[in-house]
């Protein structure tokens, strides 16, 4: 039995492990991160799950990839003087904690590490922020952590609701990255 206060480590999924006593509450998460999150990965390249570890076992994980998104799906403030071809970004196409351990923090030190891994492609190939497919239920978790709508013409997941689109700049996370900010990640206004 992994009891929540053990430490938590954060890694790239492998290909052997075991993912099928994970869940979440979302059985269209679960069935993701069991069937498809690691072909997806190793075979299709088509984007990288990252993994909470505590005591051996998984109890959560968060699926990247990288995407674009245009200057003009932004709101006004953060739009200008930026060109008008697509903008590089980090998407968060999925994020999932085991039912047994969500409200530990293991949502946000999965989500804070993707904001290192943007900052990361900033400096190598370029990203001007993180988009999020937030789950309605979702919202609020994100919003609280600085993520703002925004209105995507491109991209769409196809999932059913659609999910709801989220937006963090760069320069936002920076700051709060360079102030170690925590709990919350960017300025919620
Ligand atoms: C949403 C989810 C990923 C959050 O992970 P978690 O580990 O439980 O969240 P954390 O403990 O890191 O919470 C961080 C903060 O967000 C808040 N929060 C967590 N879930 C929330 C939710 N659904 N709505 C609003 N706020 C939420 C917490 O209260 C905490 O706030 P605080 O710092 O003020 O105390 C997790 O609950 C989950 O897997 N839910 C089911 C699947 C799902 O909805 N995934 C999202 C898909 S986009």
């Amino acid at each position: 039995m992994i009891s929540a206060e053990e430490e938590i480590r954060i890694r790239r999924l492998e290909s052997n492990g075991d993912r099928s006593g994970f869940r979440s509450g979302n059985i269209e998460l679960d069935r993701f991160f069991q069937r498809y999150a690691g072909q997806n990965q190793f075979r299709h390249h088509i984007g990288t799950t990252y993994v909470a570890i505590q005591a051996g076992g998984i109890t959560g994980f968060i699926t990247v990839s990288s995407g674009e998104m245009m200057a003009e799906e932004l709101p006004k403030l953060l739009r200008s003087r930026l060109p008008a071809y697509p903008l590089p970004i980090l998407r968060v196409a999925r994020l999932a904690v085991d039912e047994r351990f969500q409200g530990h923090g293991i949502g946000r030190l999965l989500l804070r590490a993707m904001l290192e891994l943007a900052l990361e492609m900033r400096d190598r190939v370029g990203c001007t922020g993180v988009v999020v497919d937030a789950k309605p239920e979702a919202v609020d978790f994100y919003s609280g952590l600085g993520f703002k709508t925004v209105e995507l013409v491109s991209g769409a997941l196809g999932d059913r609701p659609e999910p709801i689109a989220m937006f963090l700049p760069i320069r936002q996370i920076a700051a709060a990255m360079a102030e170690g900010d925590e709990p919350a990640i960017g300025q919620k206004d």
